[in-house]
């Protein structure tokens, strides 16, 4: 996955390697090519089907909202996208309790930032120069920040598996409809454990793990993207998301919403 470039030298192949090895956080374990891997906890690229994207996205514009460190902007960018990728300012800018603020608050400063460049920052970084990526930019935005002003407008806004960071997941949604092209369509997933209830319900679990907030039912979540002006929704389907141990199970709902138009 090299986006066409010439093969690498056995030097580039190694100083990639160094770079990839000095992250001590990986979220994706993505295939920079030759052989190397990013050690991260989650191989997205086993879970494609289920997003039912597009198999050729040229000239189209996709927003990433919650990026992380990029596999699937990357893969936009593969497919012929050109890209926007969204990511919080900082490790401090998530929707934290205060209890966790605080707490986060009271690290040494070098510590803080060690948190957002390894977090937050440098493996995008690393897999975007690898892959010799020139159609992904990266901003950092809150989710709340999106507007069609400043960013412009998708054919494709994708939020994987970030709404229930989001403290007002409802807000979110009006800012990812802002961005998104009439004709276009918001393809999102939520990790659900409400996959079976029929009632559209939102469960509150602020205290699970410090940011996360809202676990949605699919029904929840379709009608929360209906009152934000989506009115049709496609492609619903499920999967449940494993980390590389398998140890870790989550399952996930995903669909794609169209926007009301008038
Ligand atoms: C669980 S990861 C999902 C990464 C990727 N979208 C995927 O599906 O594999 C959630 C991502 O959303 C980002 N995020 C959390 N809250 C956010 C917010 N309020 N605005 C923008 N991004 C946020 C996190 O920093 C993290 O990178």
């Amino acid at each position: 996955m090299s986006h066409g470039k010439p093969p690498r030298s056995p030097a580039e192949i190694d100083a990639i390697k160094k770079r990839v090895a000095a992250i001590e956080a990986w979220y994706h374990r993505i295939d920079l090519g030759d052989g190397i891997e990013t050690p991260g906890h989650f191989r997205m690229s086993d879970y494609l089907a289920p997003y039912h994207f597009p198999a050729d996205m040229t000239g189209m514009r996709v927003l990433d909202v919650g990026a992380s460190t990029g596999y699937y902007a990357f893969e936009f960018e593969r497919r012929g996208a050109e890209v926007v990728a969204i990511e919080l300012p900082s490790w401090g800018d998530h929707d934290w309790t205060p209890r966790y603020r605080r707490q986060f608050a009271a690290k040494p400063t070098l510590e803080r930032d060690s948190i957002d460049r390894v977090a937050m920052l440098d493996g995008f970084t690393v897999v975007g120069e690898a892959l010799g990526s020139t159609r992904v930019q990266r901003r950092f935005l809150p989710i709340y920040e999106l507007s069609r002003e400043t960013l412009g407008t998708f054919d494709i806004v994708f939020s994987g598996a970030m709404l229930m960071h989001v403290r007002d997941p409802i807000l979110g949604v009006q800012r990812m409809r802002d961005c998104c092209k009439d004709d276009g369509r918001l393809i999102i997933s939520i990790s659900t454990t409400l996959m079976d209830a029929t009632e559209p319900i939102a469960r509150f679990v602020g205290e699970w793990n410090q940011c996360n907030w809202w676990q949605m039912s699919p029904r929840g979540l379709e009608e929360v993207l209906k009152c934000c002006d989506f009115d049709r929704i496609e492609h619903r389907d499920s999967y449940v998301l494993q980390d590389v141990t398998g140890q870790f199970r989550d399952p996930t709902f995903v669909c794609h919403a169209l926007p009301r138009v008038g």
